[in-house]
């Protein structure tokens, strides 16, 4: 029977994704839970402390295999529950070291050097055959747990492939992907082997519907179906927001406080550029600070007068890739430093440890933040920022950063592969008289606070 769409909002819920709403460590025998943060967890945790969704995700440490097997499945912490399947762990690399993160992501995010990568050999064909044995323990869990007419929020680019299994099993569900990078386009996506690519868009194809941040995003994906012949394929586009509320109490936290106070020290009464990213490929950390050392060479006014504070907390350092990068971004930083630096002011302070509390504090004491990525699916700091930011700060934001098409009225706008103009960017952004500023930074505000994640989440269970 057709269930209307508003019908479908009132349904029982199943959430699946590689990393779960929970995650555990040990401390020495114990173990330590503690809820995940960011927009997909805080836009889908609500159906779930509802008891109106089950989460299903992957347990992607020991610790996280421990407290599944000690909760015979699901682990518990913080109030949430999650089921969290336990893969083996050669698998589970193979899944999400070589085929999301070395492969899906680089694809979708055009981050290959083609000279050199990719290069397909029986070893990658292997991964891919575990990436498919682990979306296919994803979807045997969905068909064994899911509640009669759920509809199953698949979320992003770990889990591609699960639909058509699920289907074959379980006709009743309601299927709805969300994709969170970008997505390649015909052309981007001819870098995947044909045979992987078809698999992974008859996949997609499976579900009722594909979601994407942005606009542009599922352009590509429906053009690149159609060059293998899809053309019905159904999307939405539906953008995530900040969650104000969770944003605001942890700048009201002590660990937010003194933070502050710590940074404001480091700036020493001096502007500030700022940026808050994971240490990825994809944020365009380098040529970032290219662009503020082109910018100390042509505005010697600058010198002395600003600093750039940049917070680049690990991401995936068992990808080769991203360890190389972490190094050119810290090499980068001294280039800077080495450069212009004095004995009473250092250009560009770099903090590579995942301290979410100091985050958002450099986020609310930017006179600038730098958002320049080479391309994303959407970049959420892009929102957090202006949502918290206490200084009329300016954004000065990549072009190809989902966001954009969101804010560009009231952000610079940044060509990221532009090094001169992105340093003139931050000397115009810097330059901008207070009036403007004001008027500008409550602009971003104002379109920030239009959504929220609970919006996001209701367009995924409107589909
Ligand atoms: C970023 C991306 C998401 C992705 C996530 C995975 O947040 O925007 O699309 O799902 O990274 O990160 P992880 O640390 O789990 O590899």
């Amino acid at each position: 029977m057709a269930r209307g769409k508003q019908e479908r909002t009132e349904q029982p819920v199943v959430i699946a994704s590689n990393r779960g709403p929970i995650s555990f460590s040990l401390d020495g025998e114990d173990l330590v839970g503690r809820r995940g943060g960011g927009g997909l967890v805080s836009g889908l945790v609500p159906l779930v402390e509802e008891g109106r969704a089950t989460w299903i995700a992957a347990a992607s440490s020991t610790a996280d295999q421990q407290a599944a097997e000690e909760g015979d499945g699901i682990a518990t912490a913080d109030g949430l529950s999650a089921r969290l399947l336990t893969i083996k762990p050669r698998i589970y690399s193979d899944y999400y070291d070589v085929i999301s993160n070395s492969t899906l992501w680089f694809v979708h995010h055009g981050l290959f050097d083609l000279t050199r990568d990719p290069s397909y050999d029986t070893d990658w064909w292997d991964a891919w055959g575990n990436y498919r044995k682990v979306n296919s323990t994803f979807a045997t869990a969905i068909v064994e747990h899911a509640p009669r007419n759920a509809t199953v929020l698949i979320q992003d680019y770990h889990l591609t492939l699960l639909a058509p299994d699920i289907r074959a099993e379980r006709d009743d569900l309601h299927l709805v992907h969300f994709h969170h990078t970008p997505f390649a386009g015909p052309d981007g996506a001819r870098v995947l082997p044909p045979n992987a690519m078809q698999e992974m868009l008859r996949g997609l194809a499976g579900h009722d519907a594909c979601g994407f941040h942005t606009g542009t995003w599922s352009s590509n994906y429906r053009a690149t179906q159609r060059r293998l012949g899809n053309r019905d394929v159904s999307t939405f586009e539906a953008t995530l927001s900040s969650d104000l509320a969770s944003l605001q109490r942890t700048a009201e936290s002590d660990e937010c406080i003194s933070a502050r106070a710590e940074l404001e020290d480091l700036a020493g009464g001096r502007r500030i550029i700022a940026r808050v990213d994971r240490m990825e490929l994809s944020k365009n950390i380098v040529r970032g600070f290219d662009a503020f050392n082109r910018l100390l060479e042509s505005r010697p006014d600058l010198r002395g007068a600003v600093v750039f504070l940049a917070t680049c907390y690990p991401s995936r350092e068992n990808v080769p890739a991203y360890a190389r990068y972490r190094q050119e971004v810290l090499e980068a930083a001294e280039v800077v430093n080495d450069r212009w630096g004095t004995g009473s002011w250092t250009p560009v302070s770099l903090m590579t440890d995942d301290d979410f509390p100091r985050s958002v504090a450099l986020l609310m004491i930017y006179d600038v933040l730098l958002v320049n990525p080479i391309r994303d699916g959407l970049n959420l700091v892009a929102k957090e920022g202006p949502a918290v930011n206490q200084r009329h700060g300016q954004l000065a934001l990549s072009d190809q950063a989902g966001a954009f098409a969101e804010l560009e009225d009231a952000a610079d706008e940044v060509f990221p592969f532009d090094v001169a103009q992105t340093a003139e960017v931050l000397g115009r952004c810097l330059d901008r008289e207070a009036e403007e500023r004001e008027f500008r930074a409550t602009q971003l505000r104002e379109i920030v606070n239009q959504r929220t994640p609970a919006d996001w989440l209701r367009d995924q269970l409107m589909q």
